[in-house]
């Protein structure tokens, strides 16, 4: 018996490859490496380079490693790249996830975990944020999410299967033990940009509004350490496979810290000052998202380990730092 983790090469499911791992699952990888990197899960797991949307590979792979469980992690995931290329947010998150759904229908997977995001929740009026609070997203990205999400309801009311959706919010940080951590090449996330600056890697960094209707004008954002994140996943899986039904949580802290106070908590913890220019609203932004978190801990047992902003920046930074001493070598 396998879980098969979908984009298992990127920055989240290269984590949760881990995780698994650590709790002594077999895992098979299936990621076409357009953002992801081999050498993530190299001599780890069993990685399968192909597209989610090919069904007859999926199928086989479903059959071969009798994979009883999916985390689909494998999308799109820029909120302004979204707006600007809605119908390539829509094919990758929407449409290949019903393939992939398809597969999983025929084949008998019990479980789906799907990575979802707090963006299908748009720009809400009350803080925090719950899962039963109305779907308004903002963006093609959000929404592209939240029709997943849908499918899988439908999906799970109509056959044999079970399903936990997760709705991140801000995803940071690295593996403490420097294992994997945020790769991506031209990342767009605050921590990760500042931690590129802190580190040389970008001569400055720009804020994106100081208009907003927040404390500094800044937008408000959960963010999330990823081990916590992952492991929540694994927690998730042990219920479901406990016959414990569906579920739809998020995962978040609790606490919001604006874009000024996340460059400052990265200056301080690389003990580096370095340049922000202030530039104007970017497109799809959120003024402010902050989780309510209790559903995540009630329902998983989750007991989160690094709810801590310097940590996970900490983190962050012994990444890149490692990053830029591979690529020296
Ligand atoms: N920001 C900057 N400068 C940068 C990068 C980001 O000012 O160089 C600002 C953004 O404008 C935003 C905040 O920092 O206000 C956070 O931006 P990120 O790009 O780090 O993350 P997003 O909030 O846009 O999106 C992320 C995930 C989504 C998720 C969302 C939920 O990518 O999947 O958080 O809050 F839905």
């Amino acid at each position: 018996m396998s879980v098969l983790v979908t984009g298992g090469a990127g920055y989240i499911g290269s984590h949760m490859v881990w995780e698994l791992l650590d709790h002594g699952e077999e895992v098979v990888v299936l990621d076409r490496l357009s953002t992801g990197f081999d050498w993530a899960v190299a001599g780890a797991a069993t990685l399968v380079v192909g597209d989610i949307a090919d069904q007859e590979l999926v199928e086989n792979v479903i059959r071969e490693h009798e994979v009883d469980s999916i985390i689909h992690f494998a999308g799109s995931i820029i909120v302004p790249e979204s707006v600007s290329d809605p119908l390539g947010y829509y094919l990758n998150n929407t449409v290949k996830s019903r393939s992939l759904i398809e597969s999983a229908v025929r084949c008998g997977v019990r479980h789906f975990i799907f990575s979802s995001t707090a963006a299908v929740y748009g720009s809400p009026k009350h803080f925090p944020v719950g899962e039963d609070t109305e779907l308004r997203p903002e963006s093609p990205y959000g929404t592209s999410k939240m029709m997943t999400e849908l499918m899988l309801r439908d999906c799970a009311a109509a056959y044999d299967f079970d399903y936990t959706v997760l709705r991140y919010f801000n995803v940071s940080g690295a593996d403490p033990e420097q294992r994997t951590g945020q790769s991506t090449k031209g990342a767009t996330h605050l921590i990760k940009v500042a931690c590129e600056t802190a580190t040389g890697k970008r001569p400055h960094m720009e804020v994106f509004g100081t208009d907003y209707d927040t404390p500094d004008g800044t937008c408000v954002r959960d963010y999330i350490h990823v081990s916590d994140l992952v492991n929540a996943h694994y927690l998730a899986l042990k219920r479901m496979r406990n016959g414990k039904g569906s579920l739809v949580a998020n995962c978040g802290y609790g606490n919001g810290y604006s874009v000024l106070e996340v460059i400052n908590a990265v200056k301080d913890v690389a003990q580096k000052d370095f340049e922000v220019r202030v530039s104007g609203r970017r497109p799809g932004d959120a003024v402010a998202i902050v989780a309510e978190a209790e559903r995540c801990r009630q329902e998983l047992d989750w007991k989160p380990r690094f709810d801590d902003l310097n940590t996970i920046v900490e983190h962050a930074l012994n990444w890149e730092n490692k990053l830029a001493r591979r690529n020296r070598e």
